[in-house]
Parts: structure tokens; sequence; C-alpha cells
């Protein structure tokens, strides 16, 4: 009994704060994130909790079927929080913490500076298959408002870890959405449903969000989002899936989950145009983005898919003869 309970502390502990242990638990640098619940209910207050609503339920408040269309800015029915877990606190589970005086941030993808407003907008038109939030709106203030008190007490240039969602080992081959099949039969369509579909929420008028969202289709993320790129998704997928599971205790193995992200990526979902814009920097292009052109003359099949290896090598090759800067593999 005892056990059981320090178990579940001990587990909740681990998903949701920096772990004492990584960074010496009598270090006086020990960072929790901040709790919603401690705010007052000023002004300050209400717009933070805003902020966190915006995050675990928006297509209730800024969704495609927002009754008055001057709200509808996503395109679809997901929450932010589908990815950036428990309101975005979770390790490794994309969390939201200890980031906002990181920005404004160069974006590889844009090619230029990006405030954290920039940032959310282009999960707005991407992971949320929508449109950008004006930068003085209300839902903009709120989100960047609870981010930012997500990062209370943590100074620019800080990494806490926990950040992103991971980098477990690659592999030497192609990941196979085939075998991705047979594993998302046995592993996710519980949950995510035939077809990948997801599962709605039960009660009526609380907006059309997911109790299960959907991977792929039309209500998904489109194919310019980082949950369409193969390391971003199979990481995600190892450190936080089948539901319940946190980065210490994950219950697929490497391969599988490589595999299952690669079934995930090669099924239809919204298209976003203009992609081929994006990176003008080829050399600083993610790996693993989908669609070209790209440095390295590698076909689109063996970015999307991997083996990854020869591209890094090629890569190398290339930044040495330009003496170069290295190719990051993050999307910011
Ligand atoms: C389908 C999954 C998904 C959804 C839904 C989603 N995001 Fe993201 N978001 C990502 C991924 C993946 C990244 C990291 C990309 C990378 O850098 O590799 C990211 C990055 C971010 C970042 C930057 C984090 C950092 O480490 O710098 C912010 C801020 C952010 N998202 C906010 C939001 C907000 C606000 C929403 C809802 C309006 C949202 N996201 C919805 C997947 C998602
Ligand atoms: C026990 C139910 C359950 C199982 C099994 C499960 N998931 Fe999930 N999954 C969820 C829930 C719930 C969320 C949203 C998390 C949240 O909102 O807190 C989610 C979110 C996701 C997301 C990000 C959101 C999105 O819509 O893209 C991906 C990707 C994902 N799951 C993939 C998988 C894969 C692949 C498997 C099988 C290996 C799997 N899941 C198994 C419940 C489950």
């Amino acid at each position: 009994m005892r056990n059981a309970a320090f178990g579940a502390l001990f587990a909740l502990s681990l998903t949701t704060i920096v772990a004492a242990e990584e960074i010496g638990a009598s270090s006086a640098k020990f960072w929790s994130a901040p709790q919603v619940g401690a705010l007052p209910y000023d002004a300050h207050g209400r717009l933070v909790r805003r902020g966190r609503d915006l995050i675990t339920a928006t297509y209730s408040h800024i969704g495609p079927d927002m009754p008055d269309p001057a709200q509808r800015f996503a395109g679809n029915n997901l929450a932010c929080g589908n990815c950036h877990l428990d309101a975005g606190v979770k390790k490794f589970g994309l969390p939201l913490f200890g980031l906002a005086e990181d920005f404004p941030a160069y974006s590889a993808r844009a090619g230029a500076e990006i405030t954290l407003q920039g940032r959310i907008n282009s999960c707005m038109t991407r992971s949320m298959n929508g449109r950008p939030l004006p930068v003085s709106s209300e839902p903009m203030r709120a989100i960047v408002a609870y981010i930012q008190f997500l990062s209370q007490g943590v100074r620019k240039g800080e990494k806490l870890s926990g950040l992103g969602a991971g980098t477990m080992p690659e592999l030497d081959r192609a990941a196979d959405p085939a075998r991705g099949r047979d594993i998302y039969q046995s592993r996710c369509i519980g949950c995510h449903n035939i077809d990948g579909v997801g599962v709605q929420n039960s009660l009526p008028g609380l907006g059309a969000g997911y109790a299960f969202p959907p991977l792929w289709g039309s209500d998904s993320f489109n194919d310019g989002a980082g949950m369409a790129r193969l390391i971003t998704a199979a990481n995600f997928i190892h450190s936080n899936m089948p539901d319940g599971v946190d980065y210490l205790h994950p219950r697929l193995a490497v391969d599988e989950a490589w595999d299952v992200a690669a079934l995930m990526i090669s099924k239809p979902r919204p298209l976003r145009a203009g992609l081929e814009k994006d990176y003008p920097d080829l050399l600083k292009k993610p790996i693993d983005a989908a669609y070209g052109p790209y440095a390295d003359g590698f076909s689109e099949e063996q970015h999307k898919y991997g083996p990854y290896g020869p591209i890094r090598a090629k890569l190398k090759e290339i930044e040495k003869e330009k003496g170069e800067v290295k190719n990051p593999n993050s999307g910011r």
C-alpha cells in the first residue's frame, strides 16, 4: 500500500518536474513547473488560466465549430494539449516550460528570427491546420501569458531537461509502414480508432474535441507540421504512447516506435501550400523534412523514412567543403 502510493507519487513527479537527481537534490537550482492553481484570481491570474484552457480545450475557444466565424482560428478539432501533454508540463511530451526567454529565436524554417507569437502561429497554421492568431488578440495574449508563466524562474539560455520529445537511437534501415500497420492494430487502434480517426468527446455542448485525437485524415495536423516528421513523431510516440507511458517507462520497442510513426506519416492528411519555401537555407533543413528541395541529393522517400546515416554523412561532407554551420535537427 505504502509502496504503491510512493510509486504513484514518484511517477507523477518524474513526469511533471525536473527530477531532483538530475540536477542534484541539494542544488538550489531545483526547478519545478509552477502551479496555475497557486495564482490569485486577479487580472494576470485569470489571463494565465485562460491560456491554459486554450491549450487544453483549444477546440472550445478557437476551433472550427465556433458559432462566431471570427473566432474560428484552428482548422481542426485538436487541442494544443494533445501534443503538448499535461497542459505543456510533461517531460519529453513536447513541454512548453522554460522556453519563453529563448524567443525571439532564429527559425531555420522561416530563415529569420521569430517571436514566441510567431512560433505559436506556426503551430496554429501547421499542427492546428488553421490561420494565425493576431498578435494582440485576447487568445494570443492568454497563450503567451501561460507559456511565460511556465518559464518563471528560468533564465535566458538555460536549458531545462525534458524539452522536446526525446532522442532515441536511429535505425540503420528505412522505417517500415507495413510493419507499423501491425503495431497500430495491436497497440494503438483501441484508442485512436479504425483508420486513425480518433474518438470524439462524449459530452455535448463542450465543443467537438477528442477523447482520443485523430492521427491522420482531414481533422489532423497538416503535412507541414512537426509531428509529420518521422524523428519527432517516433520519439514522441516512444516517450508517450500508449497514453499514460512516460519516457522512463516506454512500452514500445525502439523499432516499433519508428515503424508505427512511419505508418502515421505515410497516411493522407491536409496539405499545406508553399512548403517548398520552408527552410530557405537548405543546409539547415531538418533531415526528416518529408518535402524537398534538399541540399544533399537524397530522395524525398529517404528523407521521409530514413535511413538517415548516409544523409548525415553527405551533409557533413558538404558542410566541411563549405566550412559551415552544422545542420540542427530541430524545426523551431
Ligand atoms: C499535432 C501536434 C501539435 C499540436 C496540436 C500543437 N503543437 Fe506545438 N509543437 C509541436 C511540435 C512537434 C513542436 C516541436 C517542433 C520542433 O521544434 O521539432 C511544437 C513546438 C511548439 C512550440 C515551441 C516549443 C519549443 O520548444 O521551442 C510552441 C510555443 C508551441 N508548439 C505551441 C503550440 C500551441 C500554442 C498550440 C495550439 C494552438 C500547439 N503548439 C499545437 C506539435 C504540436
Ligand atoms: C490508452 C489510449 C491510447 C493508446 C493505446 C494510444 N494513444 Fe496516442 N493518444 C492518446 C491520447 C488520450 C492522446 C492525447 C493526449 C492528451 O490530450 O493528453 C494521444 C495523442 C497521440 C498523438 C499526438 C496527437 C495527435 O493527434 O497526433 C500521437 C501522434 C499518438 N497519440 C500516437 C499514438 C500511437 C502511434 C499509438 C500506438 C503505439 C498510440 N498513440 C496509442 C491515447 C492513446
